[in-house]
């Protein structure tokens, strides 16, 4: 599904010298896996997500993405393969607060016909939990619904793989476990979830985990996935 060969990554700097992100890194993920990449901050895993994401490319390796080298691949040809395939959530790209919840998970599909947006947009919210929310302002949701909310907007075209840059940074812990157990589930429902944290307890949710340190793979293990000894489906207990 995913693979990096000795990828590396330097930003273009304002001064003269580039500055390097990514070093070496070689990686291979599998259709199905759940991966966290674990990191003291500024160790590279946003930048490996947004490599993976094909928001950036490599400056140096390649990135086969489904078999395909996205180096060599036009512009158009890239989006049209990052569409099919990749479901980015941006945590900068909030929710628009005066649109309706749908309105804001349609916004992917701006050029599609109106029923199109809304049948895909309900599905997704029915997705994570959302069903009966689909004309709430996001103020009106708590904290773990708007993650939800943002979840929907990429899960819109289906993709094969979820990217999540920080799924829980900023919530309290219920609401982490609530977005944990949404990732559980699409994940035992087929899809390749690829996430970075600095909590070793939502961390734990993941199949493998990943640890960078300055800019390389420092670690790279199959874990036993934490799941919790209850029924999981959140979004049909009482509040
Ligand atoms: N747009 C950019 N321009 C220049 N340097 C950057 C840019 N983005 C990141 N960097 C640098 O690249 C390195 C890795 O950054 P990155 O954001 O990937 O770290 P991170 O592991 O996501 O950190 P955090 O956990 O704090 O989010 C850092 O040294 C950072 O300063
Ligand atoms: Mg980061």
């Amino acid at each position: 599904m995913i693979k990096l060969e000795r990828v590396g990554k330097a930003y273009r700097s304002t001064e003269r010298r580039d500055v390097p992100a990514l070093f070496d890194i070689e990686l291979t993920i599998e259709a199905g896996e759940m991966v966290a990449v674990v990191g003291p901050s500024g160790s590279g895993t946003s930048t490996l997500l947004n490599v993976l994401s094909c928001l950036d490319l490599p400056s140096d390796g390649r990135y086969l993405l489904d078999g395909v080298d996205v180096g060599r691949l036009s512009k158009r040809r890239l989006a049209r393969l990052r569409g099919r395939l990749i479901g980015f959530v941006f945590g900068n790209f909030d929710l628009i607060p005066r649109a309706s919840v749908q309105e804001n998970v349609e916004l992917p599909l701006l050029y599609r016909r109106a029923g199109v947006r809304r049948r895909r947009a309900r599905a997704a919210l029915d997705r994570v939990g959302l069903r009966g929310h689909y004309g709430d302002r996001p103020v009106e949701l708590f904290e773990a619904q708007r993650q939800k909310a943002l979840i929907a907007r990429a899960l819109i075209n289906d993709p094969a793989v979820l990217l999540d840059d920080d799924p829980t940074g900023g919530l309290d812990a219920g609401s982490a476990t609530e977005i944990m157990e949404l990732f559980a589930e699409l994940n035992e429902a087929g899809r390749t979830i690829i996430y970075c944290t600095h909590d070793e307890d939502v961390a734990a949710w993941a199949t493998r985990i990943v640890r960078m340190r300055a800019g390389r793979v420092v670690s790279d293990r199959r874990n036993v996935p934490y799941r919790p000894h209850r029924p999981r489906r959140p979004h049909l207990r009482a509040v």
